[in-house]
């Protein structure tokens, strides 16, 4: 007995040892934490619950029958955050640069599978040099198991990918299904083809930054959710976003203790809005100032700035918030935000989390930069998202709120459960100036006649009251109120109960 325990003891110390000390060496001096690291930063401390730590591939090509190293390249099980479950694989470059293999892939596929059936999040800490090159189709097999997961997975559990080394090839295909994408800056990447190909194809040269870093895809491409500093702070961050969101889709949003009174009035918010309804300002003040702790966590922050997403807490109870930021792009939808806010009440409404919706939208962004890039298809999925969405809906209306994009930003029309107004509100088809100028086009070489128009018409339609006569906004309120019945609306929405016509599934505008 002693001999086996001590061979089993032998095993473990090998297997955590991975592709050895020389290659565990080159990863920190890449900045970069091992794989056993990671899982050690994320989970709750002692949690961690390991499987198949002795698997090793199957491959005798190329010599690969003399260099099996005991878990291939892939940490995985299953261990807690905060007291509450996750599985999770870690992809260990120290291993065959952690590419991926028949074997390796077969223990990702176990936790995904399990994670479903036991309803917990699944989390991948990705480091790969992509397909094992030696194990050919056998590892593209591998991969498309894992991406048949990550379809059926979507919207039953949480997914969340981290991207802490190279993601390239078909690999990036398992972190884009997954609903969040995390990165690290300067040591990771992701692209479909690298420098070197599309050099050859397209005579481009870029660099693997340019091409596919943290930058590029928080920024531009809006691939990535969030870029840490480095790989502590990533891991911390997935903790803190884990906290928000439930396991699975059946059970409840996470609910914590909180220690910021409901009630709390807040006098600023009285005059948050400028006299002047052309002159911007942060509606990240007032996200902070009516969550829990002003504690906010941001998707998406770097892409699409006119528009804000991320999660809040009001009575310690997670609320998913769409908001407009009049100070960029003067809060105008466009492609880009669309996109961005819808993914995000899609993602609330899979996981039944609430949605708050904060409105100063003077509309669609014009020009034939957007038409052309098919905003009618992109701003759809907006309207779409939330018009499907059975979550608790509550709106705000700041200020502007004209045309298609009053009806888009979760209006009452699109079954918007409680929607309010502050006084400062306008909701009209469009701003006075452009309608008197339709209206009253025969006016328009007479300023002194347009401006009286002008002014008719903000007396008439730039207020909320016109839509309050019609039911559309349930009631205007005191702006320094707004936590409290921001607070009130939610706990009133608890036990909503509403359900969408059978389906197999919708035909959203993709
Ligand atoms: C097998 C691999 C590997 C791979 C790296 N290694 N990638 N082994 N299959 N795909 C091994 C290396 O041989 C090396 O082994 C160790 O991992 C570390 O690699 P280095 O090159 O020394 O590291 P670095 O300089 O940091 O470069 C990392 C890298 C590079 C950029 C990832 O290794 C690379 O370009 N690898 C190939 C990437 C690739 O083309 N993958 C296939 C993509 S196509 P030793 O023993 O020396 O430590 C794909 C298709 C998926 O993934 C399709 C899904 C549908």
């Amino acid at each position: 007995m002693q001999k086996v325990i001590q061979e089993l003891v032998h095993r473990r110390t090998s297997a955590q040892m991975g592709g050895g000390q020389r290659r565990i060496d080159a990863q920190h001096q890449k900045g970069k934490l091992t794989a056993r690291e990671r899982i050690e930063v994320l989970l709750d401390e002692d949690s961690f619950e390991e499987f198949d730590m002795f698997k090793t591939h199957r491959c005798s090509e190329f010599g690969m029958d003399e260099q099996k190293i005991a878990g291939d390249g892939v940490i995985t099980g299953w261990g807690t955050i905060n007291g509450r479950m996750v599985y999770l694989y870690s992809q260990d470059f120290t291993v065959f640069g952690g590419s991926l293999s028949e074997t390796h892939s077969q223990k990702i596929c176990k936790i995904m599978d399990m994670a479903v059936q036991n309803g917990a999040p699944i989390i991948g800490l990705n480091d790969s040099g992509g397909a094992r090159i030696q194990e050919g189709v056998d590892s593209l097999g591998g991969y498309a198991e894992v991406f048949k997961r990550n379809a059926l997975a979507s919207g039953v559990v949480p997914q969340i990918s981290v991207i802490m080394g190279p993601c390239a090839g078909g690999a990036v295909y398992s972190p884009a299904m997954t609903d969040f994408i995390f990165m690290v800056k300067d040591t990771s990447y992701m692209f479909v083809t690298g420098p070197d190909v599309v050099k050859t194809v397209t005579n481009e040269i870029i660099s693997a930054e340019d091409l596919g870093g943290a930058e590029t895809h928080t920024k531009k491409s809006s691939v990535a959710d969030a870029a840490f500093e480095n790989d502590l702070e990533a891991l911390r961050q997935v903790r803190r976003l884990v906290d928000f969101l439930p396991l699975n889709n059946k059970d409840k949003p996470p609910l914590r203790p909180f220690f910021d009174d409901p009630q709390r009035i807040e006098h600023s918010l009285d005059t948050l809005i400028p006299e002047n309804p052309n002159q911007p300002y942060d509606m990240y003040e007032l996200i902070e100032k009516i969550s829990d702790e002003g504690d906010f966590y941001e998707i998406q922050e770097k892409h699409a700035a006119n528009i804000i997403t991320g999660f809040i807490r009001l009575e310690g109870r997670p609320i998913g918030v769409v908001a407009n930021q009049p100070n960029v792009l003067a809060g105008c939808l466009d492609i880009d935000a669309s996109k961005k806010a819808a993914r995000f009440v899609r993602f609330c409404d899979c996981f039944d989390i609430p949605v708050l919706t904060l409105v100063d939208v003077p509309g669609f962004l014009p020009g034939s930069a957007q038409e052309y890039g098919g905003i009618i298809k992109h701003g759809a999925k907006l309207l779409f998202a939330y018009a499907e969405a059975t979550i608790p809906k509550v709106t705000l209306i700041t200020r502007k709120a004209y045309g298609g994009a009053y009806d888009v930003m979760s209006s009452k029309h699109l079954r918007g459960d409680l929607n309010y107004a502050w006084p400062s509100a306008q909701i009209a088809v469009m701003g006075a100036k452009g309608a008197t100028e339709i209206i009253h086009r025969a006016d328009r070489h007479d300023p002194e006649k347009l401006a009286q128009h002008t002014r008719d018409y903000e007396e008439r339609f730039s207020n909320p009251f016109v839509a309050a006569e019609r039911g559309f906004i349930d009631d205007v309120i005191q702006p320094r109120s707004t936590r409290k019945r921001l607070c009130r609306a939610f706990a009133s929405l608890r036990n909503k109960q509403q359900e969408n016509p059978w389906k197999k599934h919708n035909n959203m505008p993709l």
